[in-house]
């Protein structure tokens, strides 16, 4: 069973052999059954994410994922509670008299209470309405990124690109974020998410072409040139705009709609009832939203080269999962007159850990 620490029943750091997060199936590399061995040779890479926080580590030549959610509920403290977190080595902080529990087991949780998690994050960045924001995502860091030894090891995370409206808030979030992983003893360096993408993705192609990552939160894409940024930003809708706009406009509590959004929709067929119907219409919102934004910041800039050829869209992220996704952004794109000659419209191998890779690939070349 987990250790906690007496004054705040923190898991401690070294107690995360006793609980191993939950682990996402590696994209192309092989698995290792054993937990991660970080040495001074291992790079890090950590997806700090609205919905979910992955790391991903370079372990003795092998990528491995893990993953927590970025969330957390607040229940009243009473010792039999407690004992029902301990026993499914759940993780939690005491505080006051209520106990905060966070990650995948705060979703766990919270379903068998009927309750709904909250989230430390909002549109990409820390949220400030959340008093316990920090201390639940650092509760998370702390349990995916292992002790490390004397020498730092490079870790990248990745941030959004500025999003409109809230300029110097990113400022805020990205150097608290630093600072903790600091603390913990790596060589922090932050990494845009979009550019993370074209890093996970975009390699045969010499890191020239749009990574996009389509979260919870927000969008976020990047357009590089031989691995140069030309042009990043963020848009501040994503899947948690669909699942709020649908649950408004149908009587469908939120975490319903994302239960079908996740499991039963298919963007290449008729939608069958009112939920689909809705599902569909906001997905399309969605699409038409980036496309126009991808359109208007390249019309914005005087900084692109003459590309010679096409360039790829690689898109990931959770929310393009459903099927025909790529279909209908090929749709809205073709309708765009888009101002730069696209190759290929394509999703990524595994959407989910894409920004994670990447963020790992930079931290590798960094070191
Ligand atoms: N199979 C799926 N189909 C549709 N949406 C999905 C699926 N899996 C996850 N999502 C959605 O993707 C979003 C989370 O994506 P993720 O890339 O993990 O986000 P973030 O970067 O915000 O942490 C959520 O809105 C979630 O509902
Ligand atoms: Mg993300």
């Amino acid at each position: 069973m987990a250790k906690k620490s007496q004054e705040t029943g923190k898991q401690l750091p070294e107690e995360i052999h006793d609980t191993p997060p939950h682990t996402l199936e590696p994209p192309t590399l092989q698995e290792t059954a054993a937990e991660p061995e970080i040495d001074t040779r291992n790079a890090v890479g950590v997806d700090i994410g609205t919905s979910k926080i992955v790391f991903a580590v370079n372990d003795r030549g092998k990528m491995r994922f893990l993953s927590q959610r970025n969330a957390f509920i607040q229940v009243d403290y009473s010792k039999f509670t407690e004992g029902i977190l301990k026993q499914n080595q759940i993780n939690y902080y005491n505080v006051g008299d209520s106990l905060l529990v966070y990650g995948d087991g705060a979703e766990t949780f919270a379903k068998m209470l009927n309750m709904e998690t909250r989230r430390p994050m909002k549109k990409g960045l820390l949220n400030p309405k959340e008093a316990k924001a920090l201390d639940i995502i650092k509760g998370i860091l702390d349990d995916l990124t292992p002790p490390v030894p004397l020498a730092a090891p490079q870790l990248c995370f990745s941030i959004p690109g500025v999003p409109k409206n809230a300029e110097t808030d990113i400022i805020y979030h990205e150097a608290i974020l630093n600072r903790h992983l600091e603390e913990k003893g790596y060589n922090s360096k932050s990494i845009n998410e979009g550019l993370a993408v074209v890093f996970s993705e975009l390699e045969k192609e010499n890191f020239s072409g749009f990574g996009v990552s389509m979260g919870g939160g927000m969008c976020n894409v990047c357009l590089s040139f031989l691995s140069v940024p030309l042009i990043s930003f963020s848009i501040n809708k994503g899947g948690d705009y669909i699942d709020d706009a649908v649950s408004s406009v149908t009587s469908e509590v939120n975490t319903r709609v994302r239960h079908i959004k996740e499991n039963e929709l298919d963007l290449s067929r008729p939608p069958a009832n009112d939920i689909e119907d809705a599902l569909h219409i906001y997905y399309d919102d969605l699409i038409k939203t980036l496309v126009k934004a991808m359109k208007e910041s390249i019309d914005q800039t005087s900084k692109i080269p003459n590309m010679d050829r096409p360039v790829p869209i690689v898109l990931s992220g959770g929310t393009v999962k459903p099927r025909g996704f790529k279909e209908r952004f090929e749709t809205y794109l073709n309708r765009a007159n888009f101002p730069i000659k696209i190759s290929e419209v394509r999703i990524s191998k595994d959407p989910l850990t894409a920004t994670a890779r990447g963020s790992l690939m930079a931290a590798m070349y960094e070191s």
